[in-house]
């Protein structure tokens, strides 16, 4: 039954001259990571589908992008072509740039309509291996009523949310809510706990562990001093159990109301505010605090773009599929349905994006000032960098060891890891 319809679709397709010379073709699109990410990248998919008289079958990655890294590159050492557009992270393109289709040949300009900077990242060698789907910034979500009734105001540094997180914890789980936490964040040893101590360490200004230059900058005090002011939180203001979270972990607590702050990323404001969230009406969005009065404000900057696998048995077609998820139109349903931040300027601008996302418009700055991970600099070297620096920070909030000799010895293993160059 299905392949007379696919046969038939493509009839009629072929009829209106939909697909021109080619046949109809499967095309096997790998996305969904988060949120409500599943069900938007289906509905797109399906409308180009019909649009275009080929067929789309998902394909769902793991949920930490520490994990999709892992199977992708096995799809590709084994030249696999089960897959044909792959959602790639921000920190990718150096480290799998072997494997995917210059789309520079297919995208006609379009990606002159998105932000120069994600443009410049998802480019390596000439080639544009990624066309921006959209941009993440890790930012401060906080329950806005419960500030009002402790008569606190959104912290601006770390050291005014440590206060504001103990004294509300403290009053809750005297009122009777015993699992009450001042703050959840990621802090599993992978690839979010890069992002969210990057953000510590920047925002005492710290630097950004390498440097654009490839420069070793981590070995540094204000480094140390934001590892164990995170580390004096594990058990106090975030349960210990934060030592396993990822990005949902921290969500599902935050969500059901059992918890002041969350850092997390946009992602989760749509769902924090849907018909059936405890919290819906409740949360305000602002930046990172800043280390200190003198630090400043620090947002990892995140991100996912659609690629084309160089295995792709009908690349064109796969490259059209893109074109069309990565269209202002599919990004601009994306960003009121599921909160996803645009990579296309112009719908900032836009008022129904707004009206859905008012954080969007208040916080711009933080979407375009967003701290980058060394992953240019460091090109394929990058995940193995993240690792070291994930798990020399896992120690520390697991209290193994100090930031200061925390960051001491990292610099020793980034130095093996770098050898003569990166
Ligand atoms: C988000 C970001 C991505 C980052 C990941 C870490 O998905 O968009 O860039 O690597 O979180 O968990």
């Amino acid at each position: 039954m299905k392949t007379k319809i696919t046969k038939f679709t493509a009839a009629l397709a072929m009829a209106f001259g939909a697909i021109g010379a080619g046949h109809a073709a499967t095309i096997t699109i790998s996305c969904g990571n988060s949120g409500a990410d599943y069900e938007t990248c289906k509905k797109h998919a399906d409308q180009w589908a019909k649009k275009s008289g080929h067929q789309v079958k998902m394909f769902s990655p793991p949920a930490s992008t520490t994990d999709s890294l892992a199977l992708y590159r096995q799809l590709f050492a084994a030249k696999s072509s089960d897959v044909d557009v792959i959602m790639i992270d921000v920190v990718w393109p150096g480290v799998i740039k072997d494997h995917l289709l210059d789309l520079g040949k297919f995208s006609k300009g379009a990606e002159k309509e998105h932000f120069p900077a994600i443009v410049a990242n998802n480019t390596v060698d000439g080639k544009l291996l990624g066309m921006p789907w959209f941009t993440d910034a890790g930012l401060l979500f906080f329950r806005k009523d419960l500030l009002q009734k402790h008569g606190l105001k959104a912290p601006t540094t770390w050291e005014e949310l440590t206060a504001a997180a103990k004294k509300v914890q403290d009053a809750e789980r005297a009122a009777g809510q015993k699992d009450f936490q001042g703050f959840v964040f990621q802090a599993k040893a992978y690839e979010g706990l890069t992002c969210d101590a990057l953000e510590w360490v920047a925002s005492y200004n710290g630097g950004s562990i390498v440097e654009k230059d490839g420069s070793i900058s981590i070995n540094n005090a204000k480094a140390a001093k934001a590892l164990d002011m995170a580390a004096s939180w594990i058990g106090s203001i975030a349960p210990a159990g934060v030592l396993n979270y990822g990005e949902e972990d921290a969500r599902g607590v935050f969500q059901n109301g059992n918890a002041l702050f969350m850092r997390n990323w946009p992602y989760a404001w749509s769902l924090g505010q849907a018909g059936d969230s405890p919290i819906k009406g409740k949360i305000g969005v602002a930046p990172l605090p800043k280390g200190e009065a003198n630090g400043k404000n620090a947002a990892t900057l995140g991100g996912w773009q659609l690629a084309v696998s160089k295995y792709s048995k009908t690349p064109e077609v796969a490259a059209d599929l893109v074109m069309y998820m990565t269209s202002a139109e599919s990004q601009k349903d994306r960003a009121i349905v599921g909160s996803y931040n645009p990579t296309r300027p112009a719908l900032y601008k836009d008022k129904d994006v707004i009206a859905a996302n008012p954080f969007m418009g208040e916080l711009f700055d933080v979407f375009t000032n967003a701290v980058a991970r060394p992953a240019t600099a460091t090109g394929p070297k990058y995940p193995e960098v993240s690792q070291a620096f994930w798990d020399a920070t896992h120690e520390v909030l697991s209290k193994k060891t100090s930031g200061a000799e925390s960051v001491k010895k990292l610099e020793g293993r980034l130095k093996q890891i770098k050898r003569k160059s990166w």
